[in-house]
This record gives structure tokens, sequence and C-alpha cells, in this order.
């Protein structure tokens, strides 16, 4: 085992493109309890970027390795008296329940210890670029879809962002479960694409009025239940077109990312529709999720998710490979608007 390795660090909290650098440390020693992981793939999530900004739903301490949500790597030695995957195996390292603290520390870097709790073997077949995104998008999907809203067969669900990795996955869990998606995306170029994967609807913004097509579509109602991850304007429209009694949760903030104003970080919610519809807007956060889930039930999502995945329910969209070297493309085009896949740090890959 090379006595170094590459890391991708951010120095201070800032734009992770004025901060992040790549730098020499040392491999690290697992203690007990811990596996050394060699990291092959890792995505860029905007979460990540969100952490490195300050303005995510934790704030590790600077200067930190970046990537907190998952990666997929191979076991390369346990910490003493550990028992824990055989050396060699894939797994994934992700969040699960049991261990307190924010999800992963620092998965932009060759290598990482883990908590052998946080080790996930990964699923036959399965691609290092799908595997790395195994745990936060498709477990949210899951979760937003039948525990959240609880959404039945035959009932319309209304996203945004509906072209996201989360959206994608959200419109096949309902295409599995025979619920009808009513999807928004904000370009023309991207309805088309959605329709194919199976979404029943598609609202686009940039020539649609989302309330008014909500309506044609599910009727002068309104839907009952909605998911979003655009929050500003859109996430208002959301709330509008909901029926009374409805429902939306809200689990991002797409609109808000790269803003500074205070204004531009709300969802200006209709307080009239709000109080005499009786309509609820309300806030999904998987960290929060699994530190209130009981551990059986996070473990039979996490379960879940792989079998879904595994027998192809699930299909989770290859990222775009970039070596560490090209970190600063990558974090631009992790952002950058139509940029088709999510871009993902392979390191060790097939
Ligand atoms: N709360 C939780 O626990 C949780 C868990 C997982 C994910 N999330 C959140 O879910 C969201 C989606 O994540 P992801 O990884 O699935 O995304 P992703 O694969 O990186 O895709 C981003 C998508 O968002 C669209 N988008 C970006 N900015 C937008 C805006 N201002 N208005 C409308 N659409 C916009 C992009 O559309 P174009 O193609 O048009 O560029 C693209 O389709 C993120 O906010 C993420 O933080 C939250």
């Amino acid at each position: 085992m090379p006595p170094s390795m590459r890391a991708l660090v951010a120095g201070e909290v800032g734009e992770p493109g004025d901060v992040l650098r790549l730098e020499s440390r040392p491999v690290p020693t697992p203690e007990a309890g811990q596996a050394l992981i060699r990291v092959r793939a890792t995505p860029i999530h905007a979460s990540d970027l969100h952490v490195l900004r300050g303005r995510y739903g934790f704030s590790p301490e600077f200067p930190v390795v970046g990537g907190h949500m998952e990666c997929v790597g191979r076991v390369e030695a346990l910490g003493p008296d550990t028992e824990g995957p055989a050396v060699g195996e894939r797994v994934v390292v992700a969040a699960v329940p049991a261990v307190p603290g924010p999800p992963v520390a620092g998965t932009w870097q060759e290598y990482l210890v883990a908590d052998t709790r946080r080790l996930l073997a990964v699923p036959d077949g399965l691609s290092d670029s799908s595997a790395c995104q195994l745990a936060v998008n498709p477990l949210t999907a899951l979760l937003l879809v039948t525990r959240e809203l609880d959404v039945q067969p035959g009932e319309w669900l209304l996203q945004t962002a509906a072209g996201s990795t989360v959206g994608r996955l959200v419109i096949q869990l309902s295409r599995h479960l025979g619920i009808r998606t009513i999807n928004v995306v904000r370009r023309r170029d991207a309805v088309e694409e959605i329709k194919a994967l199976g979404g029943d609807e598609v609202i686009c913004t940039e020539d649609e009025d989302l309330v008014r097509r909500v309506a044609e579509i599910a009727g002068p109602a309104g839907v009952r239940k909605a998911v979003d991850c655009v929050a500003g304007p859109v996430g208002a429209q959301v709330s509008q077109a909901l029926a009374p009694g409805g429902e939306v949760v809200v689990y991002g903030a797409l609109s808000t990312h790269r803003q500074t104003d205070p204004a531009a970080l709300t969802i200006p919610l209709a307080a009239r529709s709000v109080i005499y519809e009786t309509k609820a807007v309300r806030g999904f956060w998987l960290n929060r999720w699994f530190g209130t889930a009981a551990p059986e039930e996070a473990l039979r999502a996490l379960s879940q998710v792989r079998d879904l995945v595994a027998e192809g329910v699930l299909s989770i969209p290859q990222g775009r490979p970039f070596p560490l070297d090209r970190f600063a493309e990558a974090v631009a085009v992790a952002e950058a608007p139509a940029r088709g896949t999510k871009p993902l740090f392979v390191l060790d890959g097939d």
C-alpha cells in the first residue's frame, strides 16, 4: 500500500472551484471497527457543493476532504479485531443507521477509513458508476414516494426537476407501483426524454404555466401529493397546484444554490391558500430520517433499495467520469444547466 495518497481538500468555506486543492496526505490506518477502503468512484452531488459553501444541514470542520455522501471502493484492510467484509470485496460506503454524525467523511480521496457498519455489499453486476450512487438518491426516491407521502396506485404525484437523478428514480418507482406522475422540467429539450422514461405527463416551465397545466391534467382541484427539490417560485407554484388538504414534501432547493440574496432563499407561499385550503408544506432530509427512523426500518429501506436496483426496477443513471486532478472542470460541470449525466470522480475504476 502506498504511504501517501491524493485527496481533494477544501481549506475553508467558499466556492468549490476556488477553495478545493489537490493535496498529498498519508494513507489512513483503520482502527478497531473500521475498514480501509480504496475508493473507486464517488459522485459530485449538489449537497457536496453545498457543504463546501457552508450552507448544508451540517458543517464539518475545515480544512475538509470533499465528498460527504457516498462512494464505492474495495476493502483494502480491516482494523484490529474487526469483523467485516473480506479484503478485496467491493462495497458502498454510505450513511447507515446506528452510526451518528455526518454520513461519510471525505470520499474525494484515494483511500478512506470507514466504520464497518457503514459498508454495504454491492449487488453483482452493478457498475461502479451506479454503485457509487446506490444509497442517497434511490433511498430518497423510495422514502418520498412510499413512506413520506404513501402514494397509492392510480394517484397522481407531482414532482419538480424530473430530469434529476432522484426525479428519474421517482418516475421508475412510480411506474412499478402504478402511480401516475406529473413531471416538471425547466427545458423543452428534456420533455421527450422524461416521457420515454415513463413519465405520464410533463410540464415545461420554459413555456407552460405550472398551476394551469396541473389543473388540466389532474382536474381543477389540483393534486393531493407532490415532491419538490427546486423551492423558490417553482416550489410556491407547486403549493398552489395542490388540492385542498394536499401535501408537498420539499427535499431540495436547487433554485437557491448559487443565490446570496436572502429573498432568493425562500419559498414564497400564498398564506390564504395554505390556511383556508389547509395545505401542508414540509421538509425531508435523509440525514434526519436516519437519525429518527428505527434502525430496523432504516435497514429494511436500504435493503429494499438494493433489491429494486438489483432487480432492474430502479436504474441509476451512469455518471460522467473525471479524474481527481480535473476537479475544477468537474465541479463546474456539476452545476451547469443541461449538463446531462452527473459528474463522478473515478479513481480506480473498472
Ligand atoms: N433531502 C434529501 O435528503 C435529499 C436526498 C437526495 C437528493 N436531494 C436533493 O435532490 C435534488 C436533486 O438531486 P440529484 O442528485 O437527483 O440531482 P442531479 O442528478 O444532479 O440533477 C440536477 C437536476 O436538477 C435540475 N435543476 C438544477 N437547477 C434547477 C433549477 N434552478 N430549476 C429547475 N431545475 C433545476 C437540472 O435540470 P437541467 O437538466 O435542466 O439542468 C437537473 O435535471 C438536489 O437538490 C439534492 O440536494 C435531497
